[in-house]
């Protein structure tokens, strides 16, 4: 029994040893022959050295880097990740120095435009400072005059940046800075990191154009961006009809026929019709609708346009302007109810029934939840056609937090203070 058990073991090794050796001699790096959207072209990549061990010790990498645009144009492992011996991340390795983690500084060697349209946008610092507070960058007037030069950073607000703080990096090095950290400062000065979107190492357009990239961050009840589309007609066309579109076509130079409907990407990202390729998301946007009081970004008229040039790739003239007159109707309407409960908070503050300190009484995160998660999408799903986040997870929700605000001010006046009970600054 126990001999042939032994025996059995041997044959099991070698057999194992025999396709070890079977998949080493097919991870030569000649073994890397797939070129992007699955056509078979020679691995011109070079890389040398690198890709002749990296196939041994990390195949996926090379599979990846062997299937990307990169490959094909002879962007070797080196170009992204040799450095000099004093760069801020260099290691030691076989002879060179490399860098385990190239940043958007690596990227603008070769993509410029990109990275300086990314650079004006709310996804570089003003994403890192809306959890931080401004208060991190003071010590770097270099970031600081970065984030300044962002015409749509916007108001700050306090409240949150207190969130970060009481949770502290144990836990919000896995939340917030997961999502805002698509802007963060980088040692070398450079800000944000282009991997957010364009996962490494095939550089994909296909992956980076499909709205689940942008779910990584744009979900969840205070931004349901991708809930929304999935719910809109365009995200049910993507959803029955989006492996039939060229998700592979040549950027800048997109139309209807390879896109009959539209993505995130669509509307916020690329060249379009007559519109160019933009990595600024703030360029064809009119609102500050993620704010607690919506209000309008300076130059949202050309914003306004450049994206109604989008939705008239495929819509009418008419059916654009009555859909954006009744989109910012709405908008304005939904300022005023949280104006209402805000009206209110400050009534009770004033009257010293609220603690200055943000999320310390109930009545903080019930007002808080009233425009953080269900006003924004109230808004949200109006502009982007999710009837039910606009309704049920949006504008009901609001009404039943402001009659949970009033019962709540009512208790307060009624237990502290002299002031009587009242209802009325709700209406
Ligand atoms: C003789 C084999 C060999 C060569 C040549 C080689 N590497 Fe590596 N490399 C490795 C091994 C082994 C690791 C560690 C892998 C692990 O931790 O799983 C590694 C790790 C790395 C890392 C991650 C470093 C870290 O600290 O996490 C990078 C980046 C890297 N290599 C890039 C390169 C580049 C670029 C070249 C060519 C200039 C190169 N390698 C050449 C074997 C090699
Ligand atoms: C277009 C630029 C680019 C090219 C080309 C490139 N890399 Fe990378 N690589 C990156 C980026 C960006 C990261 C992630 C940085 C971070 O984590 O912030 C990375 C991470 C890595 C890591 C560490 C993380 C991990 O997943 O283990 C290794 C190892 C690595 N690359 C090896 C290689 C090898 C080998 C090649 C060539 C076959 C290569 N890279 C080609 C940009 C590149
Ligand atoms: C040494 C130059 C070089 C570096 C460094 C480099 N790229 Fe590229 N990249 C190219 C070239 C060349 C192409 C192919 C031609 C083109 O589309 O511009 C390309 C194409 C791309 C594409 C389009 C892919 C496609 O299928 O058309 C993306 C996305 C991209 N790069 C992202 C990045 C990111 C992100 C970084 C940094 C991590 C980076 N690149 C670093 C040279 C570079
Ligand atoms: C799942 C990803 C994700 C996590 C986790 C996350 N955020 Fe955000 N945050 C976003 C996105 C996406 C937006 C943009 C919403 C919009 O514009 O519609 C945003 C917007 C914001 C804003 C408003 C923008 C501004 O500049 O006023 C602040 C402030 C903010 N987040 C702070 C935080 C803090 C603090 C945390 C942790 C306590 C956090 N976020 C956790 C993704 C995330
Ligand atoms: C919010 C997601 C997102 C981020 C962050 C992002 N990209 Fe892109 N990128 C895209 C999308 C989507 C496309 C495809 C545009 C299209 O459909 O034509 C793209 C296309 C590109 C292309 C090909 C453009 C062309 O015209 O050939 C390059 C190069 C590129 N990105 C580089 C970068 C660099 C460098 C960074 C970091 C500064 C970056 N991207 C950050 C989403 C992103
Ligand atoms: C890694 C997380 C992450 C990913 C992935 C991501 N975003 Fe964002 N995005 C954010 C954060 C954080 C903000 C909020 C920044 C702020 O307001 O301060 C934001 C803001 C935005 C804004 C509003 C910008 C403004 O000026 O208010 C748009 C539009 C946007 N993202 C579109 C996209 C699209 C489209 C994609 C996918 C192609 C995408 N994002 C992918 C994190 C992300
Ligand atoms: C049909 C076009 C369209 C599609 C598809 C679309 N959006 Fe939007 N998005 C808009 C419009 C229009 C606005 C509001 C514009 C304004 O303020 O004038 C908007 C607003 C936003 C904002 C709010 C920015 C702020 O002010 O806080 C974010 C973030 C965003 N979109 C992300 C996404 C993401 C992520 C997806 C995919 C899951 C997506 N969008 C799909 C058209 C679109
Ligand atoms: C690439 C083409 C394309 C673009 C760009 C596009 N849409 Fe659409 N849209 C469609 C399609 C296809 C439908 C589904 C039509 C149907 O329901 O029969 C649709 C449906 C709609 C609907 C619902 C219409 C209805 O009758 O129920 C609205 C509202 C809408 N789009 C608004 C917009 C806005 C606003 C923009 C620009 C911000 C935009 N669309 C951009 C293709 C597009």
């Amino acid at each position: 029994m126990f001999t042939s058990r032994l025996l059995w073991l041997g044959l099991f090794a070698a057999a194992l040893s025999v396709v070890f050796l079977i998949g080493a001699l097919q991870l030569r790096p000649e073994g890397f022959q797939r070129g992007p959207a699955g056509t078979r072209i020679a691995f011109t990549g070079g890389g040398g050295a690198c890709v002749e061990c990296h196939a041994r010790t990390s195949p996926g990498i090379v599979e990846q880097h062997a299937r990307s645009a990169h490959a094909v144009e002879g962007v070797t492992c080196q170009d992204c990740h040799e450095v000099r011996e004093d760069h801020f991340a260099a290691v030691e390795h076989y002879g060179t120095f490399v860098a385990t983690t190239p940043t958007s500084a690596t990227c603008a060697q070769c993509h410029l435009t990109e990275v300086n349209q990314f650079l004006r946008s709310r996804h570089a610092l003003p994403a890192w400072v809306a959890m931080t507070g401004v208060e991190a960058l003071e010590n770097s007037p270099e970031f600081m005059a970065l984030y300044e030069q962002v015409e749509e950073r916007g108001i700050l607000d306090p409240v949150r940046n207190s969130l970060f703080a009481m949770e502290g990096p144990e836990i919000t090095r896995f939340a917030c800075a997961e999502c805002h950290g698509i802007g963060r400062p980088n040692p070398d000065g450079s800000v944000g990191n282009c991997t957010s979107c364009h996962l490494r190492h095939e550089y994909s357009l296909e992956q980076a154009r499909k709205p689940e990239t942008c779910n990584a961050c744009h979900i969840g009840p205070d931004h349901p961006q991708f809930e929304i589309y999935e719910e809109s007609p365009h995200g049910i066309a993507y959803a029955t009809m989006g492996h039939t579109w060229h998700w592979e076509a040549e950027p800048g130079t997109l139309t209807v026929s390879d896109f009959p409907a539209a993505t995130c990407a669509i509307c916020h990202i690329s060249g379009f019709g007559r519109q160019g390729t933009t990595h600024d998301v703030g360029e064809r946007l009119s609102w500050f609708l993620h704010s607690e009081i919506s209000e309008r970004r300076p130059g949202w008229q050309e914003n306004a346009m450049r994206m109604q040039q989008v939705c008239h790739e495929c819509h009418s003239q008419r059916f654009v302007s009555d859909f954006y007159r009744d989109a910012d109707i709405l908008t304005v309407r939904i300022n005023e109810m949280v104006e209402e409960s805000q009206t209110l908070m400050a009534e009770l503050q004033e009257e010293g029934h609220l603690t200055p300190e943000p999320f310390d009484q109930i009545i903080d995160f019930e007002y808080f939840e009233l425009w953080h998660h269900w006003g924004r999408t109230a808004k949200f799903g109006a502009w982007m056609q999710g009837p039910d986040y606009t309704q049920w997870h949006g504008v009901y929700e609001m009404i039943r937090s402001a009659a949970h605000l009033v019962e709540a001010a009512t208790e307060l006046r009624g237990h502290h203070a002299p002031a009587a009970a009242s209802g009325e600054a709700m209406r």
